[in-house]
Formats: structure tokens, sequence, C-alpha cells
């Protein structure tokens, strides 16, 4: 009869094995968290799990060099297609942007102006919507424009033009007032989507298409546009996120066709829209396009909101998306609505503004902006309160059109007023003494 092995010995055996064998895998684990995605994206590469077909000598080196860049870059559409590295990262010697590199020019941030050797089409459309050229002149006017860049920024349709018809762009005072300490982490950071380049183009493809996977579903969604189209000035994102269309994204979203290929967008790859399907996408028809102007109808950003050159036209657009998924009645009542809040918007702020314009002409105030309480305070009622209603308005988000939009509005109002008149008062008693 065998000798039985009595059971304590065995879990004590099987217990020192399994310990033993941990601390020898800790001790082959690499260190930091970090660590481990790289050498996890590495070998994911190496593996065969992901293959890069551009075999160009940048994936080559780089899969040792910084192999998560390679691993994203291999799962894009465009690596599958055959595009390398070198496609966007060489240029030529005369490129002010370019520098040596391992026996090659590259520039470290292409340009639209390589994504335009074979995008020419997307790449043209960008460069004449005010994502281009006028994001940038918000800031500095034409000071960073050459001759060239700013030639093509005059021709853009949707640029705001002064009553001679001459494109409005003046040195923003409240860039100047912040200055070289803080815009480079403020508006230089949103508002660079349209930075003119040093190689005569404009403008970053990359602000919206991530580098290096350049996804088409990530683009469509709405995270992407509201790294910049948030906040008390522009919330396009909380108001979205509030409409029936953002409650559809975040409950369903999971399940909708995001991949389909761009043009070939229909309610059955989205039942409801993101901001990329009402301003951009090829939708049930219409064609995709990067001139993010050509849907809308009126100015909306401005202080007193009036309509575009081909705002007739351009309305027809988006309702043309719209009516994908609603009735025309539908469709022309909620433009109704919006455009009767935009309308009661303007008599306000231009009463607020003429207020403003009547104390600057009896010199009770300086003209210089932002150098009395009482201009920020009527800067707020338009900038913040107005603009936010308006927007809501359009895209469906009660919430902002009432209480971070009208009310808050008509309450500034009232504060300028009361200001106003106290500061006449103050200035009259002033002159007598
Ligand atoms: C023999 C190896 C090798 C080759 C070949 C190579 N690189 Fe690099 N590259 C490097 C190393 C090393 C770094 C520095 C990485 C770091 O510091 O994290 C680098 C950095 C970079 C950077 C960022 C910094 C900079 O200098 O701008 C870019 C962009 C780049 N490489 C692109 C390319 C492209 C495009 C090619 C092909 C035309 C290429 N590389 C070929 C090794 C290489
Ligand atoms: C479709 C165009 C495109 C292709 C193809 C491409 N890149 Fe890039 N790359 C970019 C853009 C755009 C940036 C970011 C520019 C910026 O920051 O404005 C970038 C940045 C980089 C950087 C600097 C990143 C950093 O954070 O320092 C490196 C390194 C780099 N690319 C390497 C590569 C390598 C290696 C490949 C091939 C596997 C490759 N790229 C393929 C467009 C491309
Ligand atoms: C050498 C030519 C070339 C260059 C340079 C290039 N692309 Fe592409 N791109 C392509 C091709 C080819 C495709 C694939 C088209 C297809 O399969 O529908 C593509 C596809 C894309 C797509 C769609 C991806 C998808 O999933 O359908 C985007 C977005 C894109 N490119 C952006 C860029 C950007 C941004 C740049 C510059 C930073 C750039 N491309 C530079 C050739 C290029
Ligand atoms: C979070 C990103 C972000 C920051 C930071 C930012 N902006 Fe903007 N800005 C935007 C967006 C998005 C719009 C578009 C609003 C719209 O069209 O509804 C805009 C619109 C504007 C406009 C109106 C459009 C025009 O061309 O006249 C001006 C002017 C402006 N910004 C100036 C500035 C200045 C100056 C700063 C810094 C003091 C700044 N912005 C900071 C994102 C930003
Ligand atoms: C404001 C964000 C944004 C910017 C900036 C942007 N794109 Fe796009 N792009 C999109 C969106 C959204 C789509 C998807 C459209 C759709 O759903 O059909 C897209 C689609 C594309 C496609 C594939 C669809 C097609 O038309 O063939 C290409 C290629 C492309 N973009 C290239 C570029 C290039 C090149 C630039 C810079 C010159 C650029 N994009 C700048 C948002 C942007
Ligand atoms: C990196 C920042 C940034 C991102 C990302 C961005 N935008 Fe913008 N967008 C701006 C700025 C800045 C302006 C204002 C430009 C101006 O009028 O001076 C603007 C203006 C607009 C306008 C008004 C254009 C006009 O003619 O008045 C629309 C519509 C718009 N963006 C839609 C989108 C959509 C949709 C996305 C996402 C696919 C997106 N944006 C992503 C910065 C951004
Ligand atoms: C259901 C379609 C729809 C969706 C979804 C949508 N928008 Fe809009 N958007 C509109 C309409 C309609 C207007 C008003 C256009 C007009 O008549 O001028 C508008 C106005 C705007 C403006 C103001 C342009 C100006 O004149 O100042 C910006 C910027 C903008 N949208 C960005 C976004 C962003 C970012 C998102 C996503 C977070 C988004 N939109 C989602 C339909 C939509
Ligand atoms: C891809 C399809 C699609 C597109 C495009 C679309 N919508 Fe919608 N919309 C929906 C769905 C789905 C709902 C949720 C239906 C519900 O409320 O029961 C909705 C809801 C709405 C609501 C709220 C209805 C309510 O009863 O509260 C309004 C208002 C609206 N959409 C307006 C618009 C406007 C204006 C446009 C164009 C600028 C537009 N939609 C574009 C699909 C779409």
């Amino acid at each position: 009869m065998a000798r039985e092995i009595p059971k304590t010995v065995v879990v004590g055996t099987a217990v020192t094995v399994v310990v033993l064998l941990a601390l020898y895998l800790l001790t082959k684990l690499p260190s930091g968290g970090e660590t481990a995605k790289v050498q996890s994206a590495g070998s994911r590469l190496s593996s065969g799990q992901v293959s890069f077909t551009g075999g160009d000598k940048c994936a080559t080196c780089h899969q040792r060099v910084t192999p998560d860049i390679v691993y994203q870059y291999a799962t894009s559409t465009m690596a599958k297609s055959g595009v390398k590295c070198e496609d966007c990262h060489i240029v030529n010697k005369n490129n002010s942007m370019g520098h040596d590199h391992e026996g090659f020019f590259i520039t470290s941030e292409p340009t639209p102006k390589q994504c335009g050797k074979c995008h020419v089409r997307e790449t043209d459309e960008f460069e004449h919507s005010r994502h281009a050229g006028p994001a940038w002149m918000a800031l500095t006017g034409f000071d960073d424009f050459s001759p060239e860049q700013q030639k093509l920024t005059e021709s853009i349709p949707e640029l705001t033009r002064g009553p001679n018809g001459i494109p409005t762009a003046t040195r923003n005072a409240i860039f100047d007032m912040e200055g070289p300490n803080v815009t480079p982490a403020a508006c230089q950071s949103c508002h660079a989507i349209g930075k003119p380049n040093k190689d005569g183009s404009i403008g970053n493809c990359n602000k919206c298409h991530l580098r290096h996977e350049f996804s088409l579903a990530q683009v469509r969604k709405p995270e992407v546009c509201g790294q910049c189209h948030l906040g008390p000035d522009h919330p396009q994102e909380e108001i979205y996120k509030e409409s029936a269309h953002g409650v559809m994204y975040a409950t369903e979203g999971q399940n909708w066709n995001w991949n389909q290929k761009a043009g070939r967008l229909t309610t059955r790859d989205m039942p409801a829209p993101t901001c990329a399907t009402c301003h951009m996408s090829g939708f049930g028809g219409q064609g995709t396009t990067h001139e993010v102007g050509t849907r809308l109808t009126k100015f909306l950003f401005a202080a007193i909101s009036t309509d575009r050159p081909n705002g007739e036209q351009n309305r027809r657009a988006m309702q043309g998306i719209c009516a994908n998924c609603h009735s025309q009645p539908f469709i022309k009542k909620v433009y109704q609505r919006a455009d009767s809040v935009t309308s009661f918007v303007n008599v306000k702020v231009k009463e607020a503004s003429d207020i403003i314009a009547g104390l600057i002409k009896d010199k009770v105030i300086t003209s210089k902006p932002f150098a009395t309480q009482i201009s920020y305070d009527a800067f707020d009622l338009w900038h913040y309160y107005g603009r936010t209603a308006k927007f809501a308005a359009y895209m469906q988000g009660p919430d902002y059109v009432q209480w971070h939009g009208v009310y808050p509005l008509l309450r500034q109002l009232n504060k300028v007023k009361e200001d106003a008149a106290r500061l006449r008062a103050e200035h009259r008693s002033g002159a007598k003494r």
C-alpha cells in the first residue's frame, strides 16, 4: 500500500511554490506603470499582433525609441493604406520648420502643408474656415501673418467685416492685458487651431485629429470639440450634454457605428447627432465639410448677432441635416424659437452698450477697455450670458437659455444701469467741487 503524503505537506509545498513564483515574477516586472505600458505596446508590435506595413527606417528604429507612437500609428487607417512616417515628417531642406535627425531632414510638428499633399480638399476647406486664420486673428489681429497668409484669410467668406467691408482685426485687449506669462497656456492653446505656421501654412489639423491614430471614431465624438468649446463664454459641450441628442449619445453611443466611411454616415449609424454630425459630417446625402461656417445662419459669437453673408443658404444646409430625423414643421419651430431668443438678447445687449457708449462720450469713464468695473460688467453681459442664451436656444439647452443665460443677463443689465447712474452722479458732484 502506497504511503499517504499528509495533507498539510501538500498544502505547505503548494503555498511555498506560489509565493516563490510570485516573488520571482515581481523581480521580472518593470518598475513604473509607464514602463509597463511602453513595453506592452512594444511586445504587441513584435509579437505580430499589430503590423506596421510602412516598413520605413523611421518606424524600424522608433519601434525601440517610442514604441507607443509606432503602435498607435500602426492601428490607423493611414498606416494600413501604406502612408509612412516620412510622408508627414520629412520636409524640404528650405523648410524653416525642419531640422537634421539621424540622417534625415524632418519636422517634429507636421503642419497642414504636409497633410495637404494628399488631403487637398479638406485642407483647402479648413484654411477657408474660421477655425484657421480668424481664430488667431482673434488674439493678435494680422500681426503674426505673412502677406500671403493675410491675403488667404481675407478671402474667407465667413469673415466678420466692418462697415467699410474691411475684415475686423485688431489686437485683443485681454490678450495684451494678460500678456506672455499667461496667454501661451490660455488663449493661445485653443486658438492655435488657426495659428499661422512658419512654412506658410495656417493652423493645426492635429488639434482635432489627435496623433497618431487619426481616428474617425474619435474625431466624431463631442469630447474632441469640448477641448475648446466649453466654459461660460461658449458652453457648447455643456449645452449638448443637456440636450436630448447628448443624452442619446451618453446612454447609447457605445453601440453606434463610429467607423462608417466619411460621407456614408446615416441615421442607421447614429440615431442622434454629435457636434460633428450637425457641423461637419457628410450625413444622409450631404457632403463632409471642414468649412464649419457653411451651416451657420448668424454670427452668434458677436455681441449683437447679424446674418452671415450666405446665411439663408447655410440655414438650408443645417436644416437639411436635421431633416434626416425630424419633420420640416418641427425644425421650423425650433429655429423660430431660437431666432426670437436671439432678437431679445440683441435688444438687451444694445441697451447696455448704449449706456457704456454714453458714459464714454460724456467722459464719465475712460474709453480704455477693462479700466473700470462697469466695463467688465458690460463685457460679461454679452460675452457670457448673451452668447450662452443664444447658443443654447439653437442647440437645445433650456437651462442654459434660462438660468445661465437670460436671467443673469437681466440681472447684469440692472447692475450696469444702477452703476451708470451712480457714476454719473459722482461725476456731476466731482465737477461741482
Ligand atoms: C536610428 C534611430 C532613429 C531613426 C532612424 C529615426 N529616429 Fe527619430 N528619434 C530617435 C531618437 C533616439 C529620438 C529621441 C527620443 C527621445 O528623446 O525620447 C528621436 C526623436 C524623434 C522625434 C522627436 C524629437 C525631434 O528631434 O524632433 C521625431 C519627430 C522623430 N524622431 C521622427 C523621426 C522620423 C520621421 C524618422 C524617419 C525619417 C526618424 N525619426 C528616424 C531615433 C531615430
Ligand atoms: C499623418 C501624419 C503623420 C504620420 C504618418 C506620422 N506622424 Fe508623427 N506626428 C504627426 C503630428 C501631426 C505630430 C504632432 C505635431 C504637433 O505637436 O503639432 C507628430 C509628432 C511626432 C513626434 C513627436 C511627439 C512628441 O510628443 O514629442 C514623434 C516622435 C513622431 N511624430 C514620430 C512618428 C513616427 C515614428 C511615425 C511613424 C510610425 C510617425 N510619427 C508618423 C504626424 C504624423
Ligand atoms: C502621403 C499621403 C498622406 C498624407 C501626407 C496624409 N494622409 Fe491622411 N490619409 C491618406 C490616405 C491614403 C488615407 C486613407 C484613405 C481611405 O482609406 O479612405 C488617409 C486617411 C486619413 C483620415 C481618415 C482616417 C479614417 O479612419 O478613415 C484622416 C482623419 C487623415 N488621413 C488625416 C490626415 C492628417 C491630419 C494628415 C497630416 C498631419 C494626413 N492625414 C496626412 C494619405 C495621407
Ligand atoms: C478653452 C479654449 C479657449 C480659450 C482658453 C480662449 N478661447 Fe477664445 N474662443 C474659443 C472658442 C471655442 C471660440 C468660438 C466661440 C463661437 O464661435 O461660438 C472663441 C472665440 C473667441 C473670440 C470671438 C471670435 C472672433 O474671431 O472674434 C475672440 C475675440 C476670442 N475667442 C478671444 C480670446 C482671447 C483673447 C482669449 C484669451 C484671453 C481666448 N479667446 C481664450 C476658445 C478659447
Ligand atoms: C475642428 C476639428 C477638425 C479639424 C481642425 C480638422 N478636421 Fe478633419 N475631420 C473632422 C471631423 C469631425 C471629421 C469626420 C467627418 C465625418 O464624420 O464625416 C474629419 C474628417 C477628416 C478626413 C476624412 C474624411 C474625408 O473628408 O475624407 C480627413 C482626410 C481629414 N479630416 C483631414 C483633415 C486635415 C488635413 C485637416 C487640417 C488641414 C483637418 N482634417 C482638420 C474634424 C476636424
Ligand atoms: C483647439 C480648439 C478647438 C477645437 C478642438 C475645436 N474648435 Fe471649433 N472653434 C475654435 C475657435 C478658437 C473658434 C473661433 C474662431 C473664430 O471665430 O475666431 C471655433 C469656432 C467654431 C465654430 C464657428 C465657426 C464660425 O464660422 O463662426 C464652429 C461651428 C465650431 N468651431 C465647431 C467645432 C466642432 C464641431 C469641433 C469638433 C469636431 C470643434 N469646433 C473643435 C476652437 C476649436
Ligand atoms: C442638432 C445639431 C447640433 C449639434 C448636435 C450641435 N450643434 Fe452647434 N449649432 C447648431 C445650430 C443649429 C447652431 C446655430 C447656427 C446658426 O443659425 O447660426 C449652432 C451653433 C454653434 C456654434 C456657434 C457659432 C457662432 O456663430 O458663434 C458653435 C461654436 C457650435 N454650434 C459648436 C458646437 C459644438 C462644439 C457642439 C458639440 C458639443 C455642437 N455645436 C453641437 C447645431 C448643432
Ligand atoms: C441623426 C438624427 C438627428 C438629427 C440629425 C437631429 N436630431 Fe434632433 N433629435 C433626434 C432624436 C433621436 C431626439 C430624441 C427624441 C425625443 O426627444 O424623443 C431628438 C430630439 C430633438 C429635440 C428635443 C425634442 C423634445 O421633444 O424635447 C429638438 C428640439 C431637436 N431634436 C432639434 C433638432 C435640430 C434643430 C436639428 C438640426 C439642427 C436636429 N435636431 C438634428 C435625432 C436627430
